[in-house]
């Protein structure tokens, strides 16, 4: 039975409007119902309120509408409309994929990648390093620019290349980059598939390319939960028949546009590490291993391009392996068995 949403005609408190909201969501099968409540009611007065001063009428009405929006199944952060990444905090809706608790740590390998190559972190006092456009990025697939927009906030002088096939994706980039305020001036929207929407005077100068492509299987996407399947974009999630087409794409493709030591930073699924290093080492990268996430599951992997001048970006692709390949111990779901 649904639980009743409606409050009796009335004067309420922010206390009064928070107990309903966490009774409400207790009668529903979401997590946590306490913390969804503070969230909501946070939402709606722009803050953490007051709990014995009265809410506005337009709050309590706002409160109601998330609350029923969130009974009839939407995601939590479609209903607040926002949500944190790193340090941002990001719109987000129905047009691009939610940022994902396990891309923060692809953010992170992908600024150490960047740090590794020279580019500073942003200091406290907001200086030095190179000058402004000397260290290039592209974030294929940005989504909401979360990558894109995590790497401009926190390395001040680099400039980021967005890339997205979806208008609607490319919508919401363009309305986070706010969220970076001056840093927006670094970062560049382009639509197209993959690097199809990169001029072509990048190629051999992107110190770091990052991508969190969709890496769910055709088949699997009737399986996923309705919140994801029938509120996120479908070719956020779909990455081709078996799932790994998207990041097979990306990572032969890779190569050419790479400077010499540059580094492919892509997230996947843990089923894909093993078969996503041997396409790493056969496009020609001379060090590939996959990272674990948070939880401990192979989620990033990181390719390197080889090292000085005499990396050949164009003749790249099929080069002889000179380096180390490596994957963290299987997870033990390898899509492939581990077997080419
Ligand atoms: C898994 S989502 C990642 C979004 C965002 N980077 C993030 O981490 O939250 C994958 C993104 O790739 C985009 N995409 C799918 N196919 C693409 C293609 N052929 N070329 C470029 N982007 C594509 C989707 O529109 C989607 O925004």
């Amino acid at each position: 039975m649904m639980p009743d949403i409606e409050l009796t005609p009335g004067v309420y408190t922010w206390g009064a409007l928070s107990t309903h909201a966490r009774a409400v969501l207790a009668e529903t099968p979401v997590e946590s119902p306490d913390a969804e409540a503070r969230w909501l009611i946070e939402r709606a007065a722009g803050g953490r309120p007051d709990g014995a001063a009265t809410a506005p009428a337009y709050a309590v009405g706002h409160v109601i509408d998330m609350l029923e929006r969130r009974l009839a199944g939407e995601p939590l952060q479609h209903v607040l409309g926002r949500w944190a990444f790193r340090r941002l905090e990001l719109v987000v809706d129905h047009r691009a994929l939610i940022p994902r608790v396990e891309t923060e740590v692809v953010a992170e390998v992908a600024l150490e990648e960047a740090v590794r190559q020279g580019a500073p972190r942003r200091a406290a006092d907001g200086t030095g390093g190179r000058a402004a456009g000397e260290f290039l990025v592209a974030d294929l697939g940005t989504g909401s620019g979360v990558l894109a927009l995590a790497l401009v906030d926190e390395l001040p002088t680099v400039e980021v290349w967005a890339t997205d096939v979806s208008s609607d994706a490319m919508a919401v980039a363009r309305a986070n980059l706010a969220a970076v305020g001056l840093a927006a001036g670094r970062v560049r929207l382009a639509q197209g598939s993959w690097f199809d929407a990169l001029p072509d005077d990048l190629r051999g100068r992107l110190q770091v390319i990052v991508s969190n492509p969709p890496y769910v299987g055709a088949d699997e996407f009737d399986e996923l939960p309705p919140e994801v399947r029938d509120h996120e974009p479908r070719e956020a999630l779909v990455g081709g028949p078996t799932g790994i087409e998207a990041l097979e794409e990306i990572v032969v493709g890779a190569p050419p546009w790479l400077a010499p030591d540059g580094a492919l930073v892509c997230e996947l699924a843990p089923a894909q590490a093993t078969r996503a290093v041997k396409l790493a080492v056969a496009a020609g990268f001379a060090e590939a291993e996959v990272r674990p996430d948070l939880a401990g599951r192979d989620r990033v992997l990181v390719a390197r391009r080889p090292q000085g001048p005499s990396g050949n970006p164009a003749g790249c692709r099929g080069a002889p392996v000179t380096g180390l390949a490596r994957a963290r111990p299987s997870s033990g779901q390898d899509a492939d068995g581990g077997e080419e």
